[in-house]
């Protein structure tokens, strides 16, 4: 490692521990910093929405191999669809909001079933294609009615929203989606937050359903399992796990995707301007490894001790399935 000499005392610089490149430190160039950073929170990319959030999707490549990985939407496993959709339609729910709406597959969905939605997602890579969806069938009154903004979980609220006045008769979070928050204090406060967010914008009576891997497992195995209970698609070969601790806790987890190589799949499901955009076979995506336990001890903070709350594991009931691949948690705002 080079010794600072005199001029450094009156310049500071960094030296980089393998290449020994010097620095001026007022010049510290970005990717010097990155790379560090980027060594130790792996997250999916280091771009930053406009309110100050981390996008992992900033770059573009998960959004534009999305519609691939879950393959068809028309098609979108239909367990899936039903249990849905007929679970809120036994709740009288009319209006839902899609919190975590990405390139729109289940306010689509939810639309075509004959709910009212608004949807909003922090990142404007995925919106821009749920934006696509809803342009090209505006002909369509539901589609023409279709709420679709820009918003972060952490400063959600009603007034942003457009909401009804009492609130949305039901709130959705899924696909993994809320694990996206990170927990770089290490409290939680970020998904406290969120929560109470969630919780505001509902009715009284309103219903919370927010899913997350099976992290429980997944630290247990160091393994995440390709099976998937929301997608159709069959282009992911692998799915590759690493999990990173600090100070004895698991903190993150990162799970690289691979896809086989877009000529070789058979998938109809392209998305429009698609074919002039670059194809990626991998991405990338970092996620907080939410336990059961705790997780509930989250929505109960928000939603209280003793209101009406179910977990369900892959849509059945934890009894009936030995090791879910997701969990599911259904929670009511008391009325
Ligand atoms: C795994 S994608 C799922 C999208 C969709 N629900 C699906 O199943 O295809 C997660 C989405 O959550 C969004 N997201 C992550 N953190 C967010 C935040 N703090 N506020 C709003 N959206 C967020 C991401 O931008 C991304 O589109």
């Amino acid at each position: 490692m080079p010794r600072p000499s005199r001029r450094d005392a009156i310049y500071p610089v960094s030296v980089h521990p393998q290449s020994g490149f010097r620095a001026p430190r007022r010049f510290i160039c970005s990717s010097f910093l990155s790379t560090m950073v980027d060594s130790i929170y792996r997250t999916r990319s280091l771009g930053v929405a406009a309110e100050g959030l981390p996008d992992q999707y900033a770059d573009g490549k998960a959004a534009r191999v999305w519609h691939r990985y879950i393959g068809s939407v028309s098609d979108r496993t239909s367990v899936y669809r039903m249990w849905l959709s007929d679970f809120l339609r036994s709740k009288g729910v009319k209006h839902v909001l899609d919190v975590a709406c990405g390139t729109g597959v289940d306010s689509i969905m939810l639309l075509e079933e004959g709910f009212r939605v608004t949807s909003v997602d922090a990142s404007d890579k995925m919106l821009k294609f749920a934006l696509r969806t809803r342009w090209g069938r505006r002909r369509e009154p539901a589609f023409d009615n279709w709420v679709v903004e820009e918003a972060n979980w952490l400063s959600l609220s009603k007034a942003d929203l457009n909401s009804p006045t009492e609130g949305f008769d039901a709130v959705i979070c899924l696909g993994n989606s809320f694990a996206h928050l990170q927990d770089f204090d290490g409290k939680q406060n970020n998904q406290r937050v969120a929560i109470a967010n969630f919780h505001d914008v509902l009715k009284p009576g309103g219903l919370l359903i927010i899913d997350h891997r099976n992290y429980d497992a997944i630290l247990d195995t160091g393994k995440a399992p390709a099976r998937n209970i929301y997608y159709q698609g069959d282009v992911i070969t692998s799915i590759q796990t690493s999990c990173l601790y600090v100070e004895g806790k698991a903190t993150m987890v990162t799970l690289d995707y691979f896809l086989i190589p877009e000529e070789e799949d058979t998938l109809e499901m392209k998305q429009p301007n698609s074919e002039t955009e670059a194809k990626p076979d991998k991405f990338r995506l970092s996620y907080y490894p939410h336990r059961v336990k705790d997780f509930t001890n989250l929505l109960k903070t928000s939603f209280g001790e003793d209101t009406s709350y179910t977990i369900l594991g892959d849509f059945k009931p934890l009894e009936e399935i030995e090791t879910p691949a997701y969990f599911i948690h259904i929670i009511e705002k008391s009325t």
